[in-house]
């Protein structure tokens, strides 16, 4: 089942690695992009590949890395010093479109080879809105191979690209460059069937305002959302899983289908319920975990 919640660690933490641990939090993203300094990149590179061989991935905790940009000329050094180490899954920021991820792809097949691993075990999960040009090519992630698990989208590297001044406007809201993203990141996943995850809400402070958030973009079409404090992993989680409401309703819109397997069209509780209430119905009832 695709993560709900994402928390990242700077790759060169430790300590925070450890409490990582213990958040709560679907999967961690040990990042050895924008967090880390130049000039720290190889021991992140070490303290991530012995994070990943100490291996507490108690209760299915996903550890994903999140490398450089193919732009920075590191990415390969990162892959090779972690893939050997078993990660769930590599975030690759700053993906221009389906082709860099099958570029990384083809990588990760060859190091998995080397390492005597599973072809295609170590998934992908693209950051696909932080350069200009991604935004035009948000819709062919469905040519990057079987490894894409999700799409996500970032708010603070397109503004900066751009020219922009700020990611959000006045009143606090995203701005409409980063809305625009923010959609055809949505967009995008669907057409390769992947999950939508939204990106981090920055204030880690503002636990109300994350929920408000979070809850705004799982009406929007997310299935989960990163994180950069253990504290805001409760609040993802809870939003990102279906409330016991949505799930008896679901289960009435899926059986009173079963029950009338010819009709098209059925009511209930005084409403339509066509085709794509029983998707919807059936997408909620397949995000249920025990
Ligand atoms: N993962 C694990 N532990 C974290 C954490 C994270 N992302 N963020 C904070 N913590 C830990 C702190 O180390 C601290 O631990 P301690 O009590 O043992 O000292 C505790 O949680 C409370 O932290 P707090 O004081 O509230 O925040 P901070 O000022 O120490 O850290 C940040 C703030 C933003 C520096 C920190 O949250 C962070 O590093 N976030 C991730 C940044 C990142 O990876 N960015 C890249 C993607 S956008
Ligand atoms: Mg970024």
């Amino acid at each position: 089942m695709t993560p709900r919640s994402w928390l990242f660690v700077p790759g060169d933490a430790a300590a925070k690695i450890e409490k990582a641990t213990n958040s709560g939090a679907d999967a961690l993203i040990l990042d050895l992009e924008d967090s880390v300094a130049l000039s720290r990149k190889d021991e992140a590179r070490s303290i991530v590949a012995a994070a990943l061989r100490h291996d507490a991935r108690k209760n299915g905790l996903q550890f994903w890395v999140r490398v450089n940009p193919f732009s920075s000329g590191l990415t390969q050094r990162d892959l090779i010093a972690v893939t050997g180490a078993v990660p769930d899954g590599i975030v690759l920021p700053k993906s221009e479109s389906g082709a860099d991820a099958a570029t990384l792809s083809a990588y990760l097949g060859d190091l998995e080879a080397a390492a005597g691993l599973t072809h295609g075990q170590t998934k992908i999960l693209p950051i696909a809105t932080e350069t200009p040009l991604s935004i035009f090519n948000l819709g062919t992630y469905n040519q990057s191979g079987g490894r894409l698990i999700g799409l996500t989208w970032g708010a603070e590297d397109l503004p900066a690209a751009v020219g922009a001044t700020a990611s959000r406007n006045a009143d606090g809201s995203l701005s409409d460059l980063c809305r625009l993203a923010r959609s055809l990141c949505i967009a995008g996943a669907a057409v390769a069937d992947v999950a939508a995850i939204d990106t981090v809400y920055p204030d880690f402070r503002d636990l109300e305002g994350l929920r408000a958030y979070a809850a705004q973009g799982r009406r929007d079409g997310f299935t989960g959302m990163m994180a950069i404090h253990p504290a805001q992993v409760a609040v993802i989680n809870e939003v990102m899983s279906p409330t016991a409401d949505e799930i008896l309703h679901a289960r009435k819109i899926i059986q009173m289908f079963e029950t009338n397997p010819d009709a098209g069209v059925v009511s209930i509780d005084g409403k339509m319920i066509d085709l794509p209430h029983l998707k919807q119905a059936r997408r909620i009832v397949a995000a249920m975990r025990a």
